[in-house]
């Protein structure tokens, strides 16, 4: 018998362009997989707003993605997944997969001394989403988390690398590197870090591993398309379309940066403001 199979877009979901890290492995793991991708960046960074607003963005966000017929809706936002997967899950008629869990999978994985520095933003790091993630993974691990709120701004503004990026970054990561009892891996707990993660490895050095959710939630994706028999049917071309609330022109350059030539067209999303915004 022929196996199933499903035309519609996997849905990706970030705050701004950080979860273009995510699709760019979705796209190399699934490269016959369309998909749609919204960043809020019209709103970003999530990562300061109080739990109760990035829930509401999230849940407007997840709307105007399910409308468009996606088959898997991805929060590749640290801070949305932190704070909202429960409710779009909720919300959503198909399966909502968010990056806490596979990066903390991949965290796991790497350190060899079980000592996991984690760098997020202030959201993440006070949801604790990060520490019992991974101590589901493996509870002798030791956590050291850090909440780095200065990176997405930069990394929305286009800033990549250069002196003034090394320096900022350098100026969070110097004390996580000091603390005793030392690291052995570095998670980027924020998709927006890996777009950092040239001048990130040059300040840690290669005796700190590196490590993101990308990689392991284009895993997850794959495993849960094939347990739903829900792939991409053979053959046919992918569309990929890129929607933003915000300004196009840095979600270009980054965009650029990622994927070069390939890199989607951006349109322009409005969402539906929903009429109550929940209190924490
Ligand atoms: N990429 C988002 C994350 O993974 C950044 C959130 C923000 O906008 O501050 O957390």
């Amino acid at each position: 018998m022929a196996a199933a199979s499903d035309s519609r877009p996997i849905g990706v979901f970030d705050s701004g362009v950080g979860g273009l890290t995510v699709l760019a492995e979705l796209h190399r793991r699934l490269p016959a997989e369309s998909t749609v991708y919204l960043g809020d960046n019209g709103r970003a960074p999530y990562g300061p707003r109080p739990a109760g607003e990035v829930r509401a963005f999230t849940l407007e966000a997840a709307r105007w993605l399910l409308a468009q017929d996606i088959k898997v809706l991805v929060l590749a936002c640290n801070t949305a997944t932190a704070r909202a997967l429960p409710d779009v899950r909720r919300l959503a008629s198909v399966p909502v997969m968010g990056v806490v869990r596979p990066g903390a999978v991949a965290a796991a994985a790497a350190t060899r001394q079980r000592r996991v520095g984690v760098i997020a933003t202030a959201g993440t790091v006070e949801s604790n989403a990060y520490g019992l993630a991974i101590a589901e993974a493996d509870a002798a691990i030791k956590v050291t988390q850090l909440a780095c709120p200065e990176l997405v701004p930069m990394v929305e503004a286009g800033m990549l690398d250069g002196r003034r990026a090394e320096s900022v970054i350098r100026a969070y990561l110097e004390p996580l590197l000091a603390a005793e009892p030392a690291m052995d891996t570095l998670l980027l707990g924020c998709t927006h870090y890996p777009l950092l993660r040239a001048p990130i490895e040059r300040i840690v050095g290669s005796t700190v591993a590196v490590v993101d959710s990308a990689f392991t939630t284009a895993l997850a994706v794959e495993d849960l398309l094939d347990a739903l028999d829900a792939r991409a049917p053979a053959g046919e071309p992918s569309v990929r379309r890129v929607a933003t609330t915000g300004a196009v022109a840095a979600f270009r350059t980054v965009s650029e940066r990622l994927f070069g030539v390939d890199a989607p067209a951006v349109e322009e999303a409005r969402l539906e403001r929903a009429a109550v915004v929940p209190v924490d």
